[in-house]
This record gives C-alpha cells, structure tokens and sequence, in this order.
C-alpha cells in the first residue's frame, strides 16, 4: 500500500513525479506528497488527500516545482492519521535526509525511543520519520555514507519496506531498498537518468530497461556512474537482471472511458483471450500451460490442492474449488491466506498450494505460501502483475495476461483467474482420464466462444444502468447463487460494497433460509443467478420463497428462459453455454451494476474509501 516514486536526470522532475504518482494512486490514496531539489534547496510539499489536492499547493508557488531531482509519495495509512503532517516525504532531525517509503516499521516504537534518548523530536506519528533519522544517526555515529547507513540502519528494522533516500549533501544519488514491497529502478541511456517507483508505470514512456530489486536488496543510484545493487544483511554485490519492459502507455490510460473499472469490465473479452492464447488449442483438444505440464506428477499425486488467496482472488479461489473438483476429482479446500498464516494448518509435501494474486503482492498471501514452501507443499502461482513477489516465490505458476487493472475494485483479474482456473481443472482431468479427448475439444470450443459472449453481454450496459437506477438508494441488498455461481453471488456482493458503500451480502441460494430470509421485505432487491443448468428448479423455488415475503427479485438467467420471467422484478439474460463456464458471464451484470450504482451515488469508482490496490500490509 502507498506509492513511491522518484527521479533523477537531466529533465524537469515535477511532471515525471507528479504523473507517477497518479499511476500509483491506485496503491493509496489519503495523502501525497512531493519534494524538489532545485540544486540547493530542497522544497518539500505534502498534504491530507489525493493527489490533486497536492499539485493545488503547488501550483501556487512555481518554486516548488524546480528542479531535476524528486520523490514522491501517496499514501494510505498505517502509523498515524491521514493528515498534513504524516504525509511523507519525511525529513531526518538535520533537514539533509529525505525518505519516501512503502510499508509498516513494526520496532518504531523502541527506536523511536532510543532516538528521543539521543536527542531527537519528531513532527509527525509515523514509523517512517522513525527509520529517516535512525539512518541519520547511524550515519552521524559510524562516519559512513548514505548507502552503508541505509544499510546498517535496516539491519535493525523489523518489517517491510521499500524506500528511497536521498541526502542533500551529495545530491548526484538515491539509495533504495526493499523487504515485502515492491520497487523498479527504471535505468536512462548512459546512465544519464534513473527512475524509482512502486511499479513500473511511473516511467514507462522513459524507459523500457528497469530492474526489480528482490527482498533484502538495496541499490545505490549514482547520476553517471550506475547502479550497485547489494544484499542488506550480508553486504554481498549482487549482479542485477535488467528486463525489459512489456508494458504499454496506453495499458494505463483510460482510453475514453470514464473511470479504469469501466475499461477494465470492457477489456474482459480481450483479456480472456490473451489469457488462453497460446495454451488452448481447442480444435485438437491440447491445453498447453509450462507450468503445469512441467510438474504435472506434483499435481497427479496430491493428496489435495490447497488454494490461498485474499478478496476477489479467493473468490476466484471458490469457482477453481467447484472446478478441480468437478473435472479432475481432486479434493480442494481454499483457503484466507490471512488464516491460514497464521492457524498452524496441516500442510505436507503431498499437497499442492495454488495461491492467487492479481497484483501479486499482497502480504497475506505472500506469507502464506512461505509457510507452505516450509512444510514442503509445491506451490503454484496464478498471478497477474509478471515479475511480482507471489510470482517470484512460487515454485512454478500461470500469469493471467489480463493487462494491468487499475481500478481497485478488481474486475478483468476475476474472469482472467477463472479462466487459468478453467484451463488447470480441465487440463487435470483429462491427464488422469477423467475427461475424453472429445469431451475436453467441446469445452475447449465452448471457451473459445466466452469472449464473443462477454462482447455481447457488455452491450446489455444501458439495460443494468436502469436496473441500477431503480436499486441505488437500497441499503442492503441480497446475492444469492448455486454451484459454480455461488462464489459470484460473493464477488456481486463486494463489487456491490466496496464502490458504492451499500451492504450486500453473498450466499449459497439455499442457505437463505437458514437466516437472511429474516431480512427479506419490499426494501430488499435480492439478485439472483438462475442459469438453465445450474440448479434450475431449485433456484426457481428459492425465487418462490423470496417473492411471498414481497422481495424484489432481479434474476441472472440464460437467454430464452420463461420461467423466472414471470416471477422476477428484473431479469438480465446471458448467453448459453456450459454450466461450469457461466461465471466467466455471470459476473459480468454484477459488475456493469455495482459501477452504475456508485457512479449514480457520486461515489469515487476506481478509488473507493478506505482501499487500496495492492495491500502489501497484513
Ligand atoms: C476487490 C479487490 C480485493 C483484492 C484483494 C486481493 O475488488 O480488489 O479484494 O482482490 O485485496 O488482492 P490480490 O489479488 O492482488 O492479491
């Protein structure tokens, strides 16, 4: 959570930082921050807010803009309030140091103290100005440089972080570091300019040469001579990969639409293709996936397949447990990877773990599949950002290819992982013989088809605009679903909360009368998945059971159905296909209706309260 970025270079650094930090708003986004170096001041504006609230300080004075040297900041806090004040960057103690950082100091609170006993005063609550001046101290105490104070100072830091620092008094460098959260260098021709951020998009129309540092790396940035990338705690060199960078400008703009999410729910039909590309060959009846073919015996002889995952992902984790079983008979339980960190689970070297990350970061999944690597569990990936922790720490795994999804409310990374979800069940079952050749080539086809079916299901927009329309000023809503479809009623339900505020919850449509049915009035709108195939009659009889208690019904059904026509308030048709299939279209009213509703509620769609993209705290 939070977003840092930085350059140094020959051009004017306001515009590369200020626009970087608008990239990485998606990570955070109660306070900014920026500082100029102008070559002999260093003018430093923060405050409360996104981050046009910051460029509205300063475009009053043009003074803080100058300069070839900047970092920025936005936040989303963890140690203080959201205020002026905590904002970073922070200051060390002298006014010489400068940090920006990503993650939480968990001993703050003990070398805040130490320091007070030494002298210093803080501004601010956060852990951050903490670490700033223990790096000041150290350097003042050991006579070093800034890279070996950076150093030695974080070899007394418990935690996660990435920062940046830079010191007034040898300006021609920056020093980075990282444990738990992400940072790219972005490497200039000749070593004429670098560039510092949480992700690459902050400098991708710059370059296309970056480095990732891995954990417990630090990277000494020097203007013309390069970088040095070193191991934190035992000081080793360490001969950094530069890749190059795949992503496009155009990848993170918003390209006509309004907000990222709607660009995001109408990339889906692509995003599902560049998903499958290269691994169906449908007509022949081949799913071709490195990751699994390669360990293909680790997968045949797990006992069971644990998947982990966090919000959306584990939603996407719910439909790969309805998958893998259904198609390849292999017992699956999914998992919050925040539980499972942390509740001493039985894990052994007969299990397989699928952990899922869209932006391959997040710490409770991260932890998680450290701890099943230590019980000796294969671990398999399904990751969207590429080069990302999850997937660096995975012993094999799939990206999703669903391009980059700003939007924090997660939309094209839920079809996309159901789609690698897809494509893993089958390709298992038919290893173990479950499913025939011709059986696995008429589903491979049927999933060629989803894309042209999602296209189509897009252009119902006007008619979920209405049904939003009539259900905006609802204040609990009802999502029920069976099968394949009850983790969408799930994923309904948050898309539902998380942009536009209103309580929604999922449930298995049966369970409804166990308790929600309590809750069922003429206020109610309950939305409802009833497929042809998935439990058709039964769902029809939980529609029954809604409707005799006055609720308001608006009902998922296939195209041509009759039946809940006559009984719901609303039907939204999709297309038909296989049962197992249907979430990849189901899901996709859901989210057409959660965008609509917090737009016509004036809601901050793509960056909702309280949330961030990538949540690298636990
Ligand atoms: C919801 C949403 C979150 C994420 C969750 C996991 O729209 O975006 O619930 O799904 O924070 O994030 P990843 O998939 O990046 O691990």
């Amino acid at each position: 959570m939070c977003g840092i970025t930085g350059y140094i270079g020959f051009r004017e650094a306001y515009p590369i930082v200020i626009n970087g930090l608008k990239r990485l708003e998606y990570r955070g986004y109660d306070s900014a921050g920026i500082m100029m170096y102008d070559g002999d001041k260093i003018h430093l504006s923060k405050t409360k807010g996104k981050v046009s609230d910051l460029e509205l300080i300063t475009d009053k004075e043009v003074e803080r803009k100058n300069g070839n040297i900047g970092m920025g900041h936005t936040r989303w806090a963890t140690h203080g309030v959201p205020n002026d004040v905590n904002s970073h960057p922070h200051f060390s103690q002298s006014g010489n140091l400068v940090i920006v950082h990503n993650g939480i100091i968990e001993n703050y609170d003990s070398l805040r103290k130490e320091l007070i006993s030494r002298g210093y005063t803080f501004k601010s609550d956060t852990d951050t100005e903490v670490l700033i001046n223990l790096i000041e101290e150290v350097k003042k105490q050991e006579g070093c440089k800034l890279g070996q104070a950076v150093q030695l100072a974080l070899n007394n830091v418990i935690g996660a972080y990435a920062i940046a620092v830079f010191d007034k008094t040898k300006p021609n460098e920056v020093v980075v570091a990282r444990l738990g959260s992400p940072i790219a260098i972005g490497i200039g021709k000749d070593n004429s300019e670098f560039f510092v951020a949480s992700d690459a998009s902050p400098f991708i129309e710059y370059t296309k040469d970056a480095i990732y540092l891995e954990d417990e790396e630090m990277a000494i940035i020097k203007l013309g001579k390069g970088i040095k990338v070193r191991k934190i705690n035992d000081d080793s060199l360490v001969d950094a990969n530069v890749q190059k960078l795949k992503m496009s400008l155009e990848q993170i703009e918003k390209g006509g639409y309004d907000h990222f999410m709607l660009k995001e729910i109408h990339e889906q039909p692509k995003a599902i293709i560049d998903t499958y590309r290269g691994r169906m060959l449908a007509d022949e009846g081949i799913i071709r996936m490195a990751g699994i073919d390669n360990h293909m015996n680790k997968f045949l002889n797990a006992e069971r397949i644990i998947i982990v995952a966090c919000g959306t992902s584990w939603h996407a984790g719910l439909v790969g447990e309805y998958l893998i079983e259904e198609f390849a008979r292999i017992p699956v339980e999914v998992e919050y990877a925040s539980e499972f960190r942390y509740r001493n689970p039985i894990i052994t070297s007969k299990d397989v773990v699928i952990a899922i990350s869209q932006s391959g970061e997040t710490a409770d999944t991260l932890a998680a599949i450290k701890l099943a690597k230590s019980k000796g569990a294969f671990v398999f990936g399904i990751c969207n950002v590429v080069g990302s922790s999850i997937a660096r720490e995975t012993d094999a795994g799939a990206y999703t290819h669903a391009g980059p999804e700003i939007g924090v409310a997660s939309t094209k990374a839920f079809t996309t992982q159901i789609t690698v979800l897809t494509l893993i069940a089958l390709k298992l079952s038919s290893k173990k013989g479950e499913l025939s050749k011709s059986d696995l080539r008429t589903y491979l086809q049927k999933m060629q088809l989803i894309p042209a079916k999602v296209e189509a299901l897009l252009k119902i927009d006007e008619k979920v605009k209405e049904i939003a329309a009539v259900y905006k000023d609802a204040k609990n809503c009802l999502y029920l679903g069976r099968g394949f479809n009850f983790p969408v009623a799930l994923e309904g339900a948050l898309k539902l909360k998380e942009i536009s505020y209103i309580h929604a919850e999922g449930y298995p449509a049966a369970e409804m009368k166990h308790g929600p049915i309590a809750l069922i009035d003429e206020n109610m709108p309950i939305f409802v998945i009833a497929t042809n195939k998935g439990h058709y009659e039964k769902v029809v009889s939980n529609i029954q059971e809604i409707k005799s208690r006055a609720g308001k019904i608006i009902a998922i059904v296939t195209e041509g159905d009759t039946q809940v026509k006559e009984i719901a308030d609303h039907v939204i048709e999709i297309p038909e296909t296989e049962e197992a299939l249907t979430p990849l279209l189901t899901t996709i009213p859901f989210q057409l209706l959660s965008y609509h509703i917090a737009v016509m509620l004036g809601k901050n769609v793509d960056q909702p309260r309280n949330l961030a993209k990538s949540v690298t705290v636990e």
